[in-house]
C-alpha cells in the first residue's frame, strides 16, 4: 500500500462530492475542490479564497467567496469513458487523473502552489485516438455558490493573458483569475463571464498553465488590475515556469513534513490515513497572512460560512504547536487582532469584554445567525442559541493562548496582545456570571455547552471549569461551581441526570425525518440524556491533571454510549479519554474514525436543512491529538516532555518531531519503550 497516495479507479458520477473533499488541493490562499476538470457548479466545483467574505443582496449571511475556475477544461465529444483514476499525492499535493475515452486520453495534472501562493498550475495533455480531437481550457465562472452571487461586474477577457475580472458585491472587494499558457495555436472563446483557449488536438499534446489569482484585500499582489495590461502586470511578477514552480512548491512540502511526519510502524491503514490529515491541516494553513486563522471546514467551499470556531483553539492548535509554531501564532494574533468584534459582541448583549464570536469572521465579526438551522418539515428558520449562549469560546481562546505561551516559552505574546485579551474574557464572564443569594459560588445559567443538543442549560461544566480557568488565571479569586457528582460521574449539566435515559437507538427510531436536526427544544435529543459530542470528556481531556484514571474509566462508559458522535469533533475527545485509562483497543476505531473522515466521507451533510458538507479539519487535528497525546502519551511538564505510551495493539511504534521551547526533538515510542531525544535548534 502506498501511504502517500490517495487513489480511486473508476468513473463514479454520484462520488462528486465526496471526491470533490477527498481530493482537495489548497496552500492556505486558496482551497481547490477535488472536482473534475469539466465540472461545474452542479457539481460543487469550487475555488474558495481564505478570509474574503460576502453577503449578496437579499442574504441574511456572509460567506467566503468561490472565484472563477482556472482549471476548467474538458475535451469536447470525447466518447465513452474507458478507465479513470484520479490521485492525490499527499507528499507533494498534486491531484493528477487520467481518463481514458473513447477518442483520446486525458491526462491532468494540478497543483496549488505552496511557494507562491496566489499561483495554481496545471498541465494537460492529450494524446488523440482518432484524427482530430478538441480541447477546451480556460477560466470557467461557472462555480458552485450557496448564497451568491457573489462577483459582480464580471468581465472576461482573451488574449495571451486571459483573464476573468469582478467585484464581490458588498465591500467592492476587486478578484481576478489570469492565467497564461506555454502553448500557442489556439483560439479563445469568452462566453458567459468565462474565457477558454481552444486547442484543435491530432497528435500527443501538453499545455502548461500558470494562474494567477489575486483578491484585493489580501495583502498578496494587492495590484489586482482590472485592464487586460493591468492583469499581465499583476501576472509578470509571479515569475518561473511550471516546473519550476513545481520544485519549489514541492520543496515546501518536503521542508512542512520533515518537521511533521509521523511515522506509524507496522499500520498502513493507519499511516495512509494520518498522513492524509496532516495533509490537509498543511493545506489550510494561512501561513501567508498575519490576519487570517482557519475555517471549520477548511477551504472546502462555502458551507459553516468560512467561520473560524473553537475547532482551531482546541482541535488544530496542538498541530500547529508542535510543528509550526509560527502558525500557531498566527492563529492566536488572529484572535487577538479580532478582539474589536469580541468587544462589540458583549457590548451587543449587554456585557463588559470580549465574548468572541461562535462562528467568526472577517475581523472577528459574528457570523452565527439566531436562526442556524432550517426546520425539514416546516421549513422555517428554527431559534437556535449558538450564537448567543455558547460562551465557552471566550474560555477556549485563553486556554489555547496559555497553552501555546507555556509550550513555545513565547511569553511574548502576554505583551502583544495576551494579557488584554485575557482580561477581556475574564470581564465578560464576571459580567456574564450570577451569584445566587448568599453564596459565594459563581455560576453560567443559560448557556449551550459543547453538546449542542441542548440548549440554554445551568451550570454545563465544560462552560464552568474553562471559565475557571479565565476567570482564575491571574489569581485565584473566585470560586466557580463544579457541577454534581453521581458515583464519580460528573453531570453535564444541571438536571442533565434527571433527563430520560432512552437508548441511542430508541432515540434514533423517534426521528420522523433523516434530516431532521435532533437539537433544540423540539428535537428528539432534548428531553433524553443523549448528547451530540463529547461534552464532560472534552473537559476532562483539557484538564487531565484535575481527574484520575477512574474518574476517566467512569465516565467514559457513563457518557461515551449517550453520545450520538454527531459532530466529527466527538470521536477524538473519547479516543484520548480511553488512553488515560489504558484502553488503547477502545481508542483504535475512534483513531481511524478521526483521521479517515474525509477519506471516506459520509459524515453529516445536513443540519436540518443547511447544507453543512465539507472537510473535517477538527477531526483531522483530533488524529493527531490522539497519536500524540494518546498513544504515545506526550505531555509537557514545565521546562521539559514526558511520555506515557499506550500504543493500540495494530502498531508497533510511533516516531514523531516537535518543536518544543524553539528545540526540535524527535519522540518514539513502542510496545514497551519510550525515548525523547533532542535533534537540533530549529
Ligand atoms: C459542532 C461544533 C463545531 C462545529 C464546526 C458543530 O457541528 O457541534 O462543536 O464547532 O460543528 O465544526
Amino acid at each position: 500500500m502506498d501511504v502517500w497516495k490517495v487513489i480511486s479507479e473508476g468513473y463514479n458520477e454520484q462520488d462528486a462530492v465526496d471526491c470533490g473533499n477527498r481530493f482537495l488541493i489548497g496552500n492556505g490562499f486558496v482551497g481547490i475542490r477535488g472536482t473534475l476538470e469539466e465540472y461545474r457548479k452542479d457539481k460543487q466545483a469550487a475555488c474558495t479564497l481564505a478570509g474574503v467574505y460576502d453577503k449578496a443582496e437579499n442574504q441574511t449571511w456572509r460567506e467566503p467567496v468561490n472565484i472563477p475556475n482556472g482549471f476548467y477544461a474538458h475535451i469536447e465529444n470525447p466518447g465513452e469513458i474507458e478507465s479513470h483514476t484520479q490521485c492525490l499525492d499527499i507528499k507533494t499535493g498534486v491531484h493528477s487523473r487520467i481518463t481514458e475515452y473513447k477518442r483520446a486520453v486525458l491526462t491532468i495534472e494540478r497543483f496549488a502552489n505552496m511557494a507562491c501562493v496566489n499561483t495554481i498550475c496545471q498541465k494537460i495533455t492529450v494524446i488523440p485516438k482518432c484524427a482530430e480531437v478538441t480541447l477546451k481550457c480556460g477560466i470557467d465562472s461557472d462555480v458552485w455558490d450557496i448564497n451568491g452571487p457573489h462577483l459582480m461586474d464580471l468581465r472576461a477577457q482573451g488574449g495571451e493573458v486571459i483573464s476573468v475580472s469582478a467585484r464581490t458585491y458588498e465591500q467592492d472587494i476587486p478578484i481576478s483569475v489570469s492565467e497564461r499558457c506555454d502553448q500557442t495555436g489556439y483560439e479563445t472563446v469568452t462566453e458567459n463571464n468565462s474565457v477558454y483557449r481552444v486547442f484543435k488536438i491530432s497528435e500527443p499534446f501538453t499545455v502548461k498553465r500558470i494562474i494567477v489569482i489575486n483578491a484585493g484585500n489580501e495583502g498578496v499582489h494587492e495590484n489586482c488590475g482590472e485592464t487586460l495590461e493591468g492583469h499581465t502586470a499583476v501576472y509578470e511578477s509571479v515569475a518561473g515556469t511550471y516546473d519550476e514552480m513545481l520544485e519549489a512548491h514541492t520543496a515546501v512540502w518536503a521542508k512542512l513534513w520533515e518537521n511533521s511526519a509521523v511515522i506509524l510502524k507496522g499500520d498502513d491503514e493507519a499511516q495512509l490515513a494520518l498522513n492524509y490529515s496532516l495533509y490537509h491541516l498543511h493545506s489550510i494553513a494561512p501561513r501567508h497572512a498575519d490576519n487570517l486563522s482557519i475555517a471549520a471546514r477548511g477551504l472546502s467551499g462555502q458551507t459553516y460560512k468560512g467561520a473560524v470556531f473553537w475547532d482551531t483553539e482546541i482541535f488544530l492548535m496542538p498541530f500547529f504547536m508542535y510543528t509550526e509554531p509560527e502558525t500557531a501564532k498566527k492563529l492566536i494574533n488572529y484572535r487577538i487582532k479580532t478582539i474589536d468584534g469580541a468587544m462589540k459582541k458583549a457590548e451587543e448583549y449587554g456585557f463588559k469584554g470580549a465574548f468572541y464570536a461562535w462562528e467568526s469572521q472577517d475581523g472577528g465579526a459574528e457570523g452565527c445567525t439566531d436562526f442556524n438551522v432550517i426546520d425539514v418539515f416546516t421549513e422555517r428558520p428554527v431559534r437556535t442559541s449558538f450564537r448567543d449562549k455558547q460562551i465557552h469560546i471566550s474560555g477556549d481562546i485563553v486556554y489555547a493562548l496559555l497553552k501555546y505561551a507555556r509550550w513555545t516559552g513565547d511569553n511574548k505574546i502576554f505583551d502583544y496582545g495576551g494579557i488584554d485579551l485575557i482580561c477581556a474574557c475574564a470581564d465578560f464572564y464576571k459580567s456574564r456570571a450570577y451569584c445566587r443569594v448568599g453564596e459565594k459560588e459563581l455560576e453560567f445559567p443559560d448557556v449551550v455547552g459543547p453538546d449542542e443538543y441542548h440548549e440554554r442549560v445551568d451550570n454545563n461544566a465544560f462552560t464552568n471549569r474553562i471559565a475557571d480557568l479565565t476567570l482564575n488565571y491571574a489569581k485565584n479569586r473566585y470560586k466557580v461551581r463544579k457541577p454534581r457528582l453521581r458515583d464519580g460521574i460528573i453531570e453535564q449539566f444541571d438536571g442533565y441526570f434527571d433527563l430520560e435515559d432512552a437508548s441511542l437507538e430508541t432515540v434514533r427510531s423517534r426521528l420522523k425525518h433523516k434530516r431532521e436536526y435532533w437539537g433544540t427544544q423540539s428535537g428528539v435529543a432534548f428531553a433524553t440524556q443523549i448528547i451530540k459530542q463529547a461534552d464532560v470528556l472534552a473537559m476532562m481531556n483539557l484538564f487531565p491533571e484535575d481527574y484520575t484514571k477512574e474518574d476517566f474509566e467512569k465516565n467514559w462508559f457513563y457518557y461515551e454510549p449517550r453520545t450520538e458522535h454527531g459532530s466529527s469533533l466527538s470521536a477524538c475527545m473519547y479516543a484520548l479519554g480511553a488512553c488515560r485509562f489504558g484502553r488503547a483497543d477502545l481508542a483504535y476505531p475512534m483513531f481511524l474514525k478521526s483521521a479517515r473522515a474525509d477519506l471516506d466521507g459520509g459524515g453529516k451533510s445536513w443540519a436540518g436543512n443547511v447544507f453543512i458538507g465539507g472537510t473535517h479539519p477538527a477531526s483531522a487535528g483530533g488524529a493527531y491529538m490522539i497519536v500524540t497525546q494518546g498513544f504515545a502519551g506526550l505531555k509537557q511538564e514545565d521546562n521539559s516532555l514526558t511520555l506515557n505510551p499506550c500504543l493500540p495493539k495494530e502498531i508497533e511504534s510511533i516516531e514523531f518531531p516537535v518543536i518544543f521551547r524553539g528545540e526540535k526533538y524527535k519522540i518514539k515510542v513502542t510496545q514497551n519503550t519510550s525515548e525523547i531525544e533532542r535533534v537540533n535548534n530549529v
